[in-house]
Order: structure tokens, then C-alpha cells, then sequence
């Protein structure tokens, strides 16, 4: 395959340590979940192994799918665990395409979503993180950079520091986008819309598992729809949640929020719409702005 992405930078933050990649032996048919962040990572999760698992509610998800470049735990044990998966293995990363290592080997997804769409759950994230959870970020050892701090009070105030300090105080936003859209017509690569999975789950989950090579029985369909849907993944949060939403005092639910785009609507102005969606075209150009904003045209 020709132009395949290279490897230029490491990210390291309270969340982040790039470096896991470069120790990554990739397998033949390894499945890479790609996001922003708050954008769908655990829906896709869950749509991927209910493929491989042809519709299983027993699933512990978020274990058999990890985090790989979240800096906890270290790199060292969570090498070990995927090179011991026997299955096929689909791991999570929240990185640009220029700081994992892309291989040819493997297929990744990744889905977008509109930034505020991902800022107002992002911020419901925040908002109920318990101490364990800054205690994870803020004391394991390795932290490179500022603590995650409580954010503010006033979801508008959040957003504008996010948007004026791009991504704060998580990582760049804009390159995260604009690296995945360069890739997008390589044939590894699958582009997926949160707004689109929305719109028609099962026509998605039938091109993802086209994409996947996957083969789906039909006596499987209808547990596969239901247990990917928002009802069944907030109902059955702590499987697909990270540590089981031991970092929400009311647990996983709080991270199966919603499930639908649009919340920012009754807070945001018509200006202050139209100032993000014109720095989104300047920073992605209007054909990754267009998708990102609602998915398929
Ligand atoms: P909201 O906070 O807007 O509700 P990520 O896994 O990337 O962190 O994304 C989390 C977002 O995906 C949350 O959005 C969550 O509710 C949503 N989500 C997870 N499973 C979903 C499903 N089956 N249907 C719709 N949205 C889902």
C-alpha cells in the first residue's frame, strides 16, 4: 500500500502515552477504533464485538477492547494482556493518525462527530468525574504536563475555553480530524458518522461488518440490533464503560448518556454557532466540515 501514514510525534498528557504503538505487534486482522473522544468509541466497541461475538450480552467489553495510549495502566501491562487476546482483537486509541503507528496490517474506524456534540458530552464526563478518577490522571506516576483540573461550572464558559484553546484540557481537536480525513480513501480505512449511526444503525452495522469482513447469521441479527442500542448499552452500562464507571460516584449510566447530538442547541447563540461552524470550515476546509457536522450528505 502506498503513502501509508507515518509516525511523527509522541502525545503525552495526563490522559495520553503515544509510545505504546511503538512497541505494538500487529496482527493480520486487528480491528483499531478510532475518536476524538465522546464521540461514539464506546458504541463502536460494542457494535464490533457483537459482530465477532455474533450477539453476546455477557460481553465484558471495555476489558477485552482497552484504551491503548491512555497512560493507565502503563503500556507494559496492557501489551501483555492484548498480545494474550486469542480473539480478534479490536483496541480503542484517541490519537491523530501521525502519532500511532499505522500498519497495513490492520483495519480502523473512525467516527466523527460535530465538536459540540462531543464538548457537551465531554463536559457531562467531566463534570461528574469522582476523585478516583483525577487521582488516576493526576497521581500515577509519569504524568507529563498540568493536572486535569475540576472544569467550570458554566457548560459555555467550558466550550469557549475548549474551542479557543483547541481541545483544552484534553488534546488538539481540529488535527485529530484533519489527520483521519487525509486517510480516508485508503482501503483500511472506514470514515463512520455518529450522526449516521444514529440515522440507521443497522444499514451501518451491516457496512461496518462488510468492512470488517465479518459474516453475520441471521438468527443473530436481531440480539446484535439490541444489544447495540442506546436503550440496552445504558441498561447495561458497566460492560462496555471503562472500569465499570468506578469514575462517576452514580456510575456508568452517567457516561451512556444521552445518545443524541444537538443538546448545545438551547445554550449556544446563533452567533456563537456560526463562529465555530466558520472555524471549522477554515481549520478542516467545507468538505471534512460538512461531514463532520451532520455525516452523509
Ligand atoms: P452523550 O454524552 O452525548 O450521551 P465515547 O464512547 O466516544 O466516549 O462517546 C460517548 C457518547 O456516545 C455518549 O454521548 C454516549 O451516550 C454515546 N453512546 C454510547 N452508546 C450509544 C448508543 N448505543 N446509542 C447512542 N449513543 C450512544
Amino acid at each position: 500500500m502506498n503513502n501509508l501514514p507515518i509516525k511523527t510525534r509522541e502525545m503525552f498528557s495526563h490522559h495520553l502515552d503515544s509510545t505504546i504503538w511503538n512497541d505494538f505487534e500487529f496482527r493480520n486482522d486487528d480491528i483499531v477504533i478510532s475518536t476524538y473522544g465522546k464521540s461514539g468509541t464506546t458504541w463502536m466497541q460494542q457494535i464490533i464485538a457483537q459482530l465477532l461475538f455474533g450477539g453476546n450480552p455477557n460481553l465484558e467489553v471495555a476489558e477485552m477492547s482497552p484504551w491503548m495510549d491512555l497512560r493507565i495502566p502503563p503500556k507494559e501491562i496492557k501489551l501483555q494482556l492484548v498480545a494474550a487476546q486469542t480473539h480478534r482483537r479490536f483496541l480503542k486509541t484517541h490519537l491523530p493518525v501521525d502519532a500511532l503507528r499505522f500498519s497495513n496490517k490492520a483495519k480502523y474506524i473512525y467516527i466523527g462527530r460535530d465538536a459540540r456534540d462531543v464538548i457537551w458530552s465531554m463536559y457531562n464526563h467531566h463534570v461528574n468525574a469522582n476523585q478516583i478518577w483525577y487521582d488516576a490522571l493526576n497521581k500515577t506516576p509519569g504524568l507529563v504536563g498540568p493536572e486535569i483540573e475540576k472544569p467550570s461550572e458554566d457548560i459555555k464558559e467550558y466550550w469557549n475555553e475548549w474551542l479557543q484553546k483547541d481541545g483544552f484540557p484534553f488534546w488538539p481537536f481540529w488535527e485529530n480530524v484533519r489527520s483521519w480525513w487525509k486517510t480516508r480513501d485508503l482501503p483500511n480505512v472506514k470514515l463512520i458518522h455518529f450522526s449516521d449511526l444514529k440515522k440507521d444503525l443497522p444499514t451501518e452495522i451491516r457496512h461496518i461488518a462488510a468492512f470488517l469482513e465479518i459474516d453475520i447469521n441471521d438468527q443473530d441479527w436481531p440480539k446484535i440490533l439490541e444489544y447495540c442500542s442506546f436503550e440496552w448499552m445504558k441498561n447495561n452500562a458497566t460492560k462496555s464503560v471503562p472500569l465499570g464507571g468506578a469514575f462517576w460516584d452514580d456510575g456508568a449510566k452517567v457516561f451512556i448518556n444521552k445518545g443524541v447530538n444537538g443538546r448545545w442547541a438551547d445554550t449556544l447563540s446563533d452567533a456563537d454557532s456560526k463562529k465555530y461552524e466558520k472555524q471549522a470550515e477554515l481549520e478542516l476546509g467545507k468538505e471534512c466540515a460538512d461531514w463532520l457536522k451532520s455525516g452523509h450528505q
